[in-house]
């Protein structure tokens, strides 16, 4: 697949790099491209570009940015690069204050997400939550004791979480679709669970697990 990826961060290092490692075609993109140069000196196979460039090039599209940007670098990326696609949403909404206790604080609420804004102003987009729930280092083929991790998606189009499935096959994921966009709200604050041990006891590897 040609792989967009919209975002500078380690989210978008990484992701970009696991899509290279399974054998993808990747364009990288930045508003300023060329901080990515020095990962792209080492990640050869990848391409590098300005967030419209990327989103022209993917054929699935991944949005890394920071939350409070994620509709900013979307019409950067342009409507009409992101219709009809397959959008993995690896975005938090954390807002800019310090955590309480360890616990993240995001500008949403419990009736509304971050992906369910985007979903409703990017409508010609197929947004597909996925990769917001666990540490970049652990997001391409983890290795845990515990077995295989699961990864929480949901979406509101079939054909687009059928995508990302088989993205998340190929990372080392086992999939639990927790269905249409609203379940972002119960999604995205798997983050802030995440965190914690991290903000309290410096841990910061470990992913969730759905046991049957
Ligand atoms: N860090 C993690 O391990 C982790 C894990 C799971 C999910 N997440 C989520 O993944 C996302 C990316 O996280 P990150 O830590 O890799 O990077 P980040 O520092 O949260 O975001 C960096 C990206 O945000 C873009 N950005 C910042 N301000 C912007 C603006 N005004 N307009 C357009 N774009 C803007 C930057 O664009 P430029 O390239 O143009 O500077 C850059 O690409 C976040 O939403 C985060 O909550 C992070």
């Amino acid at each position: 697949m040609k792989v967009g990826v919209l975002g500078s961060g380690d989210v978008a290092k990484v992701l970009a790099g696991g899509f290279v490692k399974h054998g993808h075609q990747v364009m990288i993109g930045s508003r300023t491209p060329a901080k990515l140069a020095e990962w792209a000196s080492s990640n050869p196979k990848a391409a590098t570009g300005t967030f419209a460039a990327a989103a022209q090039f993917g054929e699935l599209i991944v949005l890394a940015v920071k939350g409070t940007a994620a509709r900013e670098a979307l019409q950067l990326a342009g409507e009409r690069n992101l219709a009809g696609k397959a959008v993995i949403d690896a975005t938090n909404p954390i807002a800019e204050a310090p955590p309480v206790n360890g616990v993240l604080r995001f500008f949403t609420d419990l009736d509304e997400s971050l992906m369910e804004r985007l979903q409703k102003e990017f409508s010609d987009a197929h947004f597909v939550k996925a990769f917001s729930s666990v540490g970049n280092a652990c997001m391409v083929n983890p290795q845990f004791k515990g077995g295989t991790p699961t990864m929480f998606i949901c979406g509101n189009d079939e054909a687009a979480k059928k995508t990302v499935r088989g993205v998340l096959d190929q990372f080392g994921w086992e999939t639990a679709d927790m269905g249409k966009a609203e379940a972002a709200r119960a999604i995205e604050p798997l983050c802030m669970l995440w965190c914690i041990p991290g903000f309290l006891r410096n841990d910061w590897v470990h992913a969730f697990k759905l046991l049957t």
